[in-house]
């Protein structure tokens, strides 16, 4: 099957802030999906350089029009790649094929009476390249959209027959409820629309940077109009008016754009197509907007978010995931350090980092990294088959363009191995003898590992490419075909014992930020801590940061098992398991309040990151939270049972 997927063009009158990274991590997450189950599949991305926005920012900087085009439309281009964005084509609207496809277009709508030659005046907003009716502007005559003074620009201009496709835009909403996505913002373009489409201008003759009109025409004055340049970038990039044997891969299948731009790509670029006769792309799907700290990111506040630093501070994939996974798609959310962190060491250190840890420390231990998946269906079939369930889940999810859905599904099926080891709790079958048992489990999560990781490929390669080489397999569609598709398990294999994938970050990184990442100081008043005013490291109110409060690493414990210690009547020895490898042995001053039987299976509250200290000569590897007045003790414990491990903070 062929499969195009598109970015919209970006404007090269700044450089990419992480709004666009948004728009390109989505696209290329779907093309490496497409690639992954063996699509033929074609993913465009590329620079929208003309229109006097881009003139005039040039100007102010006294640099050739090209010259600045070049500069900025390589900024993107550059970053793509560090970013390692598999796009197959970045085309730029100064190319001169697109130009040359862009005449060919204007001279056929022409042709077939669907643009002709009037006047127009009104108010015109400069930035946005938009004229806006009367009615539409706000006080003393600001553009609706960017609130930028609009001025009256009358000029003699060519115009699109928009109004003609008024009834066939609203039948082939009606006939294709899919086109555009999601489902909300079609109701508002259909709204739109039934409100009546005026003609569109599509020349203008107050500004030369932009494609000529066909020489037939004679009309050396006229430029095309931005929106319509632009959009026709989705089909000269497939040769449309050069090179048709390109088109092999029209329509596109998903055009992702920003609901900014949604009208242009759901009313105009629709309705351009039919008067082409082209087929229309199947689904037109429009994102949200990011803010920063809920405000719109702006030069002018300074407080735009630049992807590159994010990325070199945190990663790429872990920036594209917390992007995708953060946010439901079409929704808008809001950028900040603290979430990026919480997602980063919950989702990826502690649910599937941890998963990965535990399976080579247990394979190690109980048989020398090997790993065999034979006795897992019998031992797990229950398992196994919720697994499966959420994979193909997963799949639905990212059908319909619902990213953040689909990660959720991958992350249920690292919670089935999770699960599975605190319930099999490998080690007590190992010391019970029932060794096939202990490394059933292991393969189990094994292997559910891998097929999580298959699906989670196409938006962290390179990471899952290391879990893969792990667990002595590689991502390709064969292994998509086996392991996902025909629900195969892997071959036996010996794991590879590599370094941790996701470090704990344990303090936000924020005073090592750049600027426009810094966070505002929390609004509520701080609290005195309650710590030893000697501390040297106390401010002198005896008050903490929040750096250093994150030192301590506080995590949710299950008590596996529990036994008062000889000749104390005050300490339990717990064995408790905080999603680690192995449990760890914590001795705890609770006998008083809290019998060993009763400790058995519940979950308790542990400073995980404690020196170990010796308690009555027995080893003690954390501590356990409890608060006391003068009626006694209770422990501090989740208010409805977490995964062990799950961090509390
Ligand atoms: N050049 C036009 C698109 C032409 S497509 C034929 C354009 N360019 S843009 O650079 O201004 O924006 C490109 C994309 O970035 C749009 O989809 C827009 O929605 C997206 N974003 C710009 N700022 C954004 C946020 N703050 N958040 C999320 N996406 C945003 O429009």
């Amino acid at each position: 099957m062929k499969n195009y997927i598109t970015t919209p063009i970006y404007y090269v009158n700044g450089e990419a802030h992480i709004g666009h990274a948004y728009t390109t991590f989505i696209a290329d997450t779907l093309a490496r999906y497409s690639r992954l189950v063996g699509n033929d599949t074609y993913f465009l991305t590329g620079t929208d350089e003309h229109g006097q926005k881009i003139e005039e920012a040039a100007k102010k900087l006294n640099k050739p029009t090209q010259q600045f085009a070049d500069e900025i439309s390589a900024t993107f281009r550059n970053l793509w790649d560090e970013f390692d964005i598999s796009y197959d084509q970045f085309i730029r609207t100064t190319d001169a094929d697109h130009k040359i496809g862009v005449q060919a277009a204007f001279a056929k709508m022409y042709e077939n009476g669907d643009i002709y030659k009037d006047f127009y005046e009104g108010n015109y907003c400069v930035s946005c390249e938009t004229f806006f009716p009367e009615s539409q502007l706000m006080d003393g005559g600001c553009c609706p959209d960017c609130g930028r003074a609009t001025s009256i620009v009358k000029e003699e201009s060519y115009f699109f027959r928009l109004s003609k496709y008024e009834r066939p835009l609203l039948e082939y909403y009606e006939a294709h409820p899919e086109f555009i996505l999601p489902k909300s913002r079609r109701n508002e373009v259909i709204s739109f629309v039934r409100g009546g489409l005026t003609d569109l201008s599509v020349t203008r003759t107050s500004f030369s940077w932009g494609v000529h009109l066909p020489e037939t025409l004679n009309e050396p004055k006229h430029v095309m109009y931005v929106w319509l340049d632009a959009l026709m970038n989705y089909a000269t990039a497939l040769g449309y008016g050069t090179d048709e044997a390109k088109m092999a891969f029209w329509p596109a299948n998903v055009q992702l754009v920003g609901k900014d731009i949604l009208r242009f790509h759901a009313i105009y670029w629709p309705a351009f197509l039919m008067s082409l006769g082209l087929p229309l792309p199947k689904h037109i799907a429009a994102h949200g907007w990011w803010t920063r700290d809920g405000e719109k990111m702006s030069k002018s506040k300074g407080n735009v978010v630049d992807p590159r630093e994010v990325s070199n501070h945190y990663g790429v994939e872990n920036f594209r995931y917390f992007m995708m996974r953060e946010v439901p798609f079409g929704q808008d959310g809001d950028f900040s350090q603290r979430a990026l962190i919480d997602r980063m060491n919950s989702d990826l250190s502690n649910d599937l980092g941890n998963l990965l840890n535990r399976i080579i420390g247990m394979s190690e231990k109980y048989s020398d990294f090997n790993v065999d998946s034979k006795d897992v269906a019998q031992y797990h079939a229950k398992e196994l088959s919720d697994a499966h369930e959420s994979l193909k889940a997963a799949e639905n999810y990212l059908f319909e363009l619902q990213p953040h859905r689909y990660l959720e599904e991958l992350w249920r099926v690292f919670t089935i191995g999770n699960k599975a080891i605190e319930e099999h709790a490998p080690w007590v079958k190992i010391k019970e003898g029932r060794n096939d048992e202990a490394l059933a489990t292991v393969a189990l999560v094994a292997n559910l590992l891998a097929k999580a990781s298959v699906l989670l490929h196409p938006v962290m390669p390179q990471t899952t490419t290391k879990i893969a080489d792990a667990l002595g397999f590689e991502i390709t569609t064969d292994s998509y075909n086996a392991l996902i598709k025909n629900g195969a398990l892997l071959n036996p294999f010996t794991i590879k014992k590599i370094p941790p994938l996701f470090p704990r970050i344990e303090e936000p990184l924020m005073a090592e930020a750049p600027k426009a990442m810094i966070e505002e100081a929390p609004k509520a008043e701080p609290k005195p801590a309650m710590v030893d005013k000697k501390e040297t490291t106390l401010s002198e109110e005896g008050l903490i940061t929040i750096d250093q409060f994150f030192q301590t690493s506080i995590k949710i414990g299950t008590v596996l098992d529990a036994e008062e210690v000889p000749k104390s009547s005050k300490l339990l020895k717990l064995q408790v398991d905080l999603g680690e490898e192995t449990p760890r042995q914590i001795v705890a001053g609770i006998r008083e309040y809290y019998s060993a039987q009763s400790m058995i299976g519940t979950q308790v509250c542990v400073v995980a990151n404690l020196k170990p200290a010796k308690l009555m000569g027995l080893l003690s590897e954390g501590m356990i939270l409890a608060a006391k007045d003068a009626d006694g003790l209770s422990l501090v414990r989740p208010e409805k049972p977490r995964l062990s491990g799950s961090s509390v903070g």
